[in-house]
């Protein structure tokens, strides 16, 4: 990315900050623009009682700058979960899964009552689906699925040499026509052995913050 990429992820990265809530828990998502996210909470760490992470990338960030990391399990309120993407709609659909988190933050944002999306503007499409679309797999089940996935019209790509937190695979899947994202998020959650659907739309975010060359855009527009 960028210098004025980074510069974008930033802006949207320090707006979100005005979403904590004293006290509380929140919940922080990962990749570079919430890594931004984290550095900018690190000197009001004070503020929040501890977070939930979506990743062992960001715990580990979120511990190194003093923030405590509890377990979801631990947590019966979690109101605001801040996490990034790959592309986003403007009606709040999202592809995640960019760095394989895509499973612990559809858990973290299920869980949470507002989802704070954060990202620079070039992540808004008018139609999900130009940014291969991560499915996270069960390794034993990653050629069945990938077959899977032809059916649907999607050419799967096995990302190899990752394997994500939660000890599985990923497939980017290509090509696929995505006119109704939670009819196909819905679909694909079906096939056997597929863990999770990098597409958050039938749990979309709730607010997102755009970074732009003219300063911040915060889509839904009051
Ligand atoms: C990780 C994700 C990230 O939110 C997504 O990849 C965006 O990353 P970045 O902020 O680095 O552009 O879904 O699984």
């Amino acid at each position: 990315m960028s210098a004025e990429g980074d510069a974008k992820k930033r802006l949207a990265a320090q707006a979100a900050l005005d979403y904590v809530v004293d006290g509380a828990v929140i919940g922080v998502g990962t990749g570079s623009t919430v890594n931004f996210f984290i550095e900018a909470l690190i000197p009001y760490r004070n503020r929040v009682r501890a977070a939930v992470s979506s990743s062992n990338a960001s715990t580990e960030r979120l511990q190194a700058g003093g923030i405590p990391v509890l377990d979801l399990n631990e947590v019966e309120d979690l109101g605001v979960y801040v996490d990034g993407a790959d592309e986003a709609t403007r009606g709040l659909h999202l592809i995640k899964g960019g760095g394989a988190a895509l499973t612990r933050e559809k858990i973290v944002a299920a869980a949470a009552a507002r989802f704070v999306c954060i990202a620079d503007e070039s992540k808004v499409v008018a139609r999900l689906g130009t940014f291969p679309l991560p499915i996270e797999v069960i390794p034993m089940a990653r050629s069945y699925v990938k077959r899977q996935l032809a059916t649907h019209g999607g050419r799967a790509v096995w990302r190899q040499g990752v394997v994500t937190d939660n000890g599985n695979h990923i497939l980017d899947v290509h090509g696929l026509t995505i006119d109704d994202p939670p009819a196909m998020e819905s679909e694909l959650n079906q096939i056997v052995g597929v863990v999770t659907v990098g597409l958050f739309a039938r749990r979309p975010a709730d607010v997102l913050i755009l970074g732009t060359a003219q300063g911040i855009k915060v889509l839904p527009q009051k």
